[in-house]
């Protein structure tokens, strides 16, 4: 290899050196970033803690409280985009074949059972809009109350499917009552760290 070759890489690997330096001292002098860490490591699932919380811009400056607001924003937007996944599963199902699946017992069971999760799973995104403006104005009890409730919706569509034993649970519905649900938890988990006295 001649050392006009090499050139190139050695100049990249220096680069990348000096990045890497650089995004470390970000990280290790940023405040705000070690309070979403301290806030996270609180909580039930600190990786999804921190990724949700990181994926809002503003949590770099919130406080407690506003991390709460956050986390319980981040959980509203995700009810609410199960419930319009349900929703155009139910759209998908009417459109579908109006000869035997849609309009057979079992067609009919299934889609008034997502009929029920879909309209679950919008309820949970209200109450945590609720939540939000719980926290925002100190209402400790109804915050709680709220998410709470926000996360015990995703269940009551569980069970719909539980008592129709021909019809099996989504793997996808139950992964996003999965997530749904850390979510309440971490929501919980950050509700608990704020000084409700302060005001
Ligand atoms: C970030 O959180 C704030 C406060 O909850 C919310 O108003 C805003 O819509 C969120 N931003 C995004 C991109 O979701
Ligand atoms: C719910 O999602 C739909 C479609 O993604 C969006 O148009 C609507 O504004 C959302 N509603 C809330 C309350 O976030």
């Amino acid at each position: 290899m001649s050392s006009t070759n090499v050139l190139p890489l050695l100049v990249l690997v220096l680069v990348l050196l000096l990045c890497s330096l650089k995004s470390h001292q970000i990280f290790a002098t940023a405040e705000p970033d070690d309070l979403i860490q301290k806030t996270c490591k609180t909580t039930l699932y600190n990786d999804l803690c921190v990724a949700s919380l990181r994926s809002n811009s503003s949590s770099a400056k919130a406080d407690t409280k506003g991390l709460a607001v956050i986390m319980i924003g981040i959980g509203a937007a995700n009810a609410n985009e199960t419930y319009t996944y349900l929703s155009s599963q139910l759209l998908l199902l009417l459109k579908g074949k109006k000869d035997s699946t849609s309009t057979s017992t079992r067609g009919l069971t299934r889609n008034k059972v997502l009929r029920l999760c879909a309209e679950r799973y919008m309820f949970a995104s209200q109450a945590l809009q609720e939540a939000v403006q719980d926290v925002e104005q100190m209402s400790q009890d109804y915050a709680y109350v709220q998410v709470s409730a926000a996360k015990d919706y995703p269940n009551v569509c569980h069970n719909a499917f539980k008592r129709v034993p021909s019809l099996a649970y989504p793997p996808e519905l139950a992964k996003r009552e999965e997530n749904l649900v850390q979510i309440c938890d971490v929501a919980t988990g950050i509700m608990d760290l704020i000084d409700w006295d302060q005001n």
